[in-house]
């Protein structure tokens, strides 16, 4: 939910009608007040998650934002946590935010491209949250061939993702009209915004994600409940590096 502290209906427009990096420049201030920043109940479920696939030693929060994912990581890993973006200014409030915590590794904070990392071998545990509707679908393999080769050997990448709106429903229909939305604003618009919520399929990302290499699981969130045909409202993807 939007509140009163955070952006006007005016800086929401400004940000969409920017690139998405100078968008989340825009936003970083009070990106932590807007619904964007992942919840801290799917963070809690994913950390509960992962925690029995572990013990990791060093993590990557990709496309960090803020720094959702790097709490998490903070928690989970033992040596060294590294968020990565490709925004300066979500990065600035991400290294303001950590600045003096204590209670688990510090976190290094590098701007960079997720479709070009600059890691090899350097992780065990990869995880990433709310950030995938930002790639087009053509993108996908090389981000995760990013992801792969910034693992080492046997380290693992993790993401949660909701199963889809049941067609017809009130979310199915609200999806459907910010994807129209943001489709016509780029078809009149430059630079494009890029951020569609029915591009990140998960037969498709699980397609993507084998032929990269990776070996996959999918661990049900069991806190988001069932769907009414007994599947997970929530998965965990689990992608094991070979
Ligand atoms: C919706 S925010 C999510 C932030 C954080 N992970 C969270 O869950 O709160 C998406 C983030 O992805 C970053 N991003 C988008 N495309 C990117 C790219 N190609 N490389 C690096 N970061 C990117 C944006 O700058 C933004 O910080």
């Amino acid at each position: 939910m939007f509140t009163h502290e955070g952006p006007t209906l005016r800086e929401l427009a400004v940000q969409a009608f920017s690139s998405t990096m100078r968008g989340y420049d825009l936003l970083a201030p009070k990106f932590d007040l807007t619904p964007y920043r992942t919840p801290d109940r799917v963070l809690e479920a994913v950390a509960d998650a992962v925690r029995p696939l572990g013990p990791f030693d060093r993590g990557l929060d990709v496309c960090c934002g803020t720094g959702a994912g790097v709490g998490v990581l903070r928690r989970l890993c033992r040596e060294r946590v590294t968020g990565v973006d490709f925004s300066a200014g979500m990065l600035g409030v991400a290294r303001a935010a950590y600045a003096g915590h204590t209670g688990g590794p510090a976190a290094d904070w590098v701007r960079a491209d997720a479709l070009a990392l600059p890691f090899r071998g350097a992780f065990d545990l990869a995880l990433s949250f709310g950030a995938f509707g930002h790639f087009l679908p053509d993108e996908r393999p090389g981000l995760f061939g990013q992801v792969y080769e910034a693992l080492r050997p046997g380290g693992q990448f993790v993401f949660p993702v909701a199963a889809p709106p049941a067609v017809g429903s009130r979310a199915y229909w609200s999806l459907l009209g910010f994807d129209v939305a943001m489709r016509a604003r780029n078809a009149l618009w430059r630079p494009p915004f890029v951020m569609y919520y029915r591009t990140f399929p998960l037969a498709g990302v699980v397609d993507d994600l084998v032929r990269t290499g990776f070996a996959v699981r999918l661990l049900p969130l069991e806190e988001f409940g069932r769907r009414p045909d007994g599947s997970p409202r929530a998965r965990l993807v689990v992608a094991a590096r070979g």
